[in-house]
């Protein structure tokens, strides 16, 4: 039995219908109350569960064979990341777990507190004695989804200074998780998943205008304006201060580096931006109706 935690989110929707495309057993852990995405077939095995609450996960966990355990940001993701692996010793399985982190976990990510919480995570999943592989993705494409309506506008205000990203593709990240969730030989590894470059934002913003059809210029913020603008937008403090602090290893290079673990994993390139924004051209053209 696979397991999937944040089987509702973007990854974990993704993971879910993947593993079922491959007939695999899969149980995907939704809070309850929220809604099960469309799309899993009838044979997804529906579990409500909340990191919060370790009595649900032990019962979300009892046959767990492997567990994927992706957790949303939030300031106490690093409990809810020791508590999925604690309940994972409890079943006395010894279920191998593959930890989805972030690209900079025990690397450079000092500062950047969704990258401590991650790295909390993985010191505590090294001490379980479970098995383990870690998959450590860069920013995702679709975070740019959510900037659309800057785009439009054409202009793009991010505060990562000058600095490339090897920002990466939802679906390699998800597609790289099904080989490792469903393959042998992965004990141990530790995957950063990116694209095929690092791009700078203003590379980004130059691809995203093309495909939009007008100019999108990108415009290095400072990091004092961009967190009063995410917390004017109603940004919760703690995840405001912490994409400000993300952004600043951005502009410091830290997220550049650029793998091929993604090819190695799914056995073929991962996709580029340049597709990515070409599929979602409608999104990025002013006068679309959104
Ligand atoms: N965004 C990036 O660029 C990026 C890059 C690298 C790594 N990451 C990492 O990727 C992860 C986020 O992935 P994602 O974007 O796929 O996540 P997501 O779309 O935010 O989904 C997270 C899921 O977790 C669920 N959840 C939240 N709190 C919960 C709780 N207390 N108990 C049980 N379930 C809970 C949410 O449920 P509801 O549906 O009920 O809200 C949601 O379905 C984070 O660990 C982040 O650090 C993100």
């Amino acid at each position: 039995m696979i397991v999937v935690t944040g089987a509702a989110g973007t990854v974990g929707s993704d993971v879910v219908t993947r593993l079922r495309a491959q007939g695999a057993h899969v149980r995907a852990l939704v809070r309850a109350g929220s809604a099960v995405p469309a799309g899993w077939d009838a044979g997804v095995e529906v579990v409500a569960a909340d990191f919060t609450d370790p009595a649900s996960l032990d019962v979300a966990l009892a046959d767990a064979d492997v567990v994927y355990l992706l957790v949303a940001v939030h300031p106490e993701m690093d409990a809810h990341e020791r508590n999925v692996i604690d309940a994972a010793v409890r079943t006395g399985r010894h279920p191998r777990i593959v930890l989805h982190t972030a690209a900079g976990v025990g690397q450079h990510g000092e500062g950047v507190r969704f990258l401590t919480a991650h790295t909390a995570g993985f010191a505590h999943l090294g001490a379980s004695g479970l098995p383990w592989t870690v998959l450590a993705p860069n920013g995702f494409f679709q975070n740019f989804l959510g900037m659309a309506e800057a785009v439009r506008s054409g202009r793009l205000a991010l505060p990562g200074g000058t600095g490339a990203v090897s920002y990466v593709d939802t679906r390699d990240v998800a597609q790289a998780a099904v080989a490792v969730l469903t393959g042998d030989g992965h004990d141990g590894a530790f995957y950063t998943l990116t694209g095929p470059a690092a791009l700078t934002h203003a590379e980004i913003a130059e691809v995203l205008g093309q495909t939009a059809g007008h100019p999108v210029t990108y415009e290095a913020a400072d990091p004092q304006a961009a967190l009063a603008g995410l917390l004017a937008d109603g940004w919760d403090p703690w995840r405001a201060q912490g994409m400000v602090e993300l952004y600043g290893l951005y502009a410091a290079d830290g997220a550049s580096a650029v793998t091929t673990d993604v090819e190695k994993l799914t056995g073929r390139p991962a996709r580029s931006f340049a597709a990515f924004a070409a599929e979602h051209a409608a999104a990025w053209q002013s006068g679309a109706d959104h």
